[in-house]
């Protein structure tokens, strides 16, 4: 599809080579103005509506009777019929999903999270003096990435010394579109699933053996409807946890930082008064979006902004475009600090709200912080990589020069 194209029948949202350099805004703007409820064709005849504005995308997400997660999931294409597999806690509706989620609330709460900050606090102080020690670095893979992954692999109660393979593995998992990591044409990346289902295996027997004090143990003696989860349904738990848990917040972490880069006027301001840094936080979120969209399927008959939707469409809600609307952001392309409101919807809405919200938000904090305390900026030294992805807003490098101011 040509960028320069005014026809949005001509818009491809499905085509990932649309997002091999980041998220494409400008066809978001166009289709909010044109088509803000879009159907996207498909040469095999299997289309899907896009939805780009704010309100529709809240409005979707908040209404899981009418939109579910259930039928045939949450991704643009369909699951694989050949080889099926049970569903995660984020494929499920009503009143099986609420089940499920009981399991994890409870160590996501703010309190339990607000636990962690010490912790937390204690690596990040390690990671970004080695990282400036190194001086040249990678910032995804040396800086953004290891923070969330080794908080929720700590939490999972992973030993330290088998966490090394999760970095590349949690990029096959969420980077199934990329060339360097896809395993087919279209669909989930079946290999890495299994290999993580097959550690998260070794670790349920570990766990039974010696439970702990930790997400695993737990996930493991708790009953839904009288009944403990079966191994599968553990496995799917660990992978569902530690893909979501670690990829989005190191898009955060590396986007936020870059984000301050390009506006350095922000970052002098964070840096003079921290007060504004719950602000500073929601607007990173905001502004770099980690998640481009999830689907849903519609359950009946029904119109938005009245245009039919007949049930069983797919419908794709894109926060990328919903974070930069203009009807409800002023100057939606500017990054800024102190923006309030900020209704961002990077975590979603309604049920599927993202469970691991607080825990993002607390990462986010604790590494602003350690980078501030050092006023520590990040000057590029080589391209950034984006994932090739309409799904993970991803860089997978981000080559800087890592320097302390003070
Ligand atoms: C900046 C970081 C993050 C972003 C942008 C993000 C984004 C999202 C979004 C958009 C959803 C909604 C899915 C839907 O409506 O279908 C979601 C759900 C979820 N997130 Fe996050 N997430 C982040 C961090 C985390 C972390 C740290 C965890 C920790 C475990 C986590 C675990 C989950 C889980 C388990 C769900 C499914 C919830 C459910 O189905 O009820 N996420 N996330």
């Amino acid at each position: 599809m040509p960028l320069s194209s005014n026809d949005p029948s001509t818009v491809d949202l499905g085509d990932v080579d649309l997002f091999a350099k980041g998220a494409p805004y400008d066809v978001f703007a166009r289709l909010r103005r044109d088509a803000p409820v879009h159907w996207n064709a498909k040469a095999d005849g299997a289309g899907f509506w896009n939805l780009t504005r704010h309100p529709d995308v809240f409005a979707v997400s908040q209404d899981s009777t009418s939109f579910s997660s259930a039928d045939r999931g949450i991704m643009i294409f369909d699951p694989d019929d050949e080889a099926p597999r049970p569903p995660m806690m984020i494929e499920m509706d009503p009143p099986t999903h609420t089940r499920y989620r009981s399991l994890v609330n409870r160590a996501f709460t703010p309190r339990r999270v607000a636990g962690l900050r010490d912790y937390a606090a204690k690596l990040v102080e390690g990671i970004v003096g080695d990282a400036l020690a190194k001086r040249r670095c990678d910032f995804v893979r040396d800086v953004a990435a290891v923070l969330p992954l080794q908080i929720i692999l700590e939490m999972m109660g992973v030993d330290p010394s088998q966490r090394d393979p999760f970095f590349d593995l949690a990029n096959r998992v969420m980077g199934f579109s990329d060339p360097e990591f896809g395993e087919l044409d279209e669909g989930e990346n079946v290999a890495a699933q299994a290999e993580m289902a097959a550690f998260a295996r070794r670790l349920a027997e570990e766990k039974a053996l010696r439970p702990g004090d930790d997400l695993a143990s737990e996930l493991l003696s708790v009953e839904v409807d009288g009944e403990k989860l079966t191994p599968t349904e553990f496995d799917l738990f660990f992978l569902l946890l530690v893909t979501a848990g670690s990829e989005t917040t190191r898009s955060a972490i590396a986007g936020g930082v870059r984000s301050f880069h390009q506006f350095p006027e922000q970052w002098r301001r964070l840096g003079e008064d921290r007060s504004l840094l719950p602000a500073a936080i929601e607007e990173i979120l905001r502004y770099t979006t980690p998640i481009h969209h999830f689907r849903r399927t519609a359950t009946r008959d029904l119109e938005i902004r009245g245009t039919k939707i007949r049930a069983g469409d797919k419908v794709v809600v894109w926060y990328s475009s919903a974070n930069r609307d203009e009807d409800v952001f002023v100057e939606p392309n500017r990054f800024d600090v102190a923006r309030t409101p900020n209704e961002q919807l990077s975590f979603g809405f309604g049920r599927h709200f993202c469970l691991g919200a607080n825990l993002a938000r607390l990462e986010l904090r604790v590494m602003l912080e350690a980078l501030l305390d050092r006023d520590a900026v990040a000057e590029p030294a080589g391209p950034v990589e984006y994932m090739r992805s309409n799904f993970a807003h991803s860089m997978k490098r981000m080559p800087v020069d890592l320097v302390a101011r003070s």
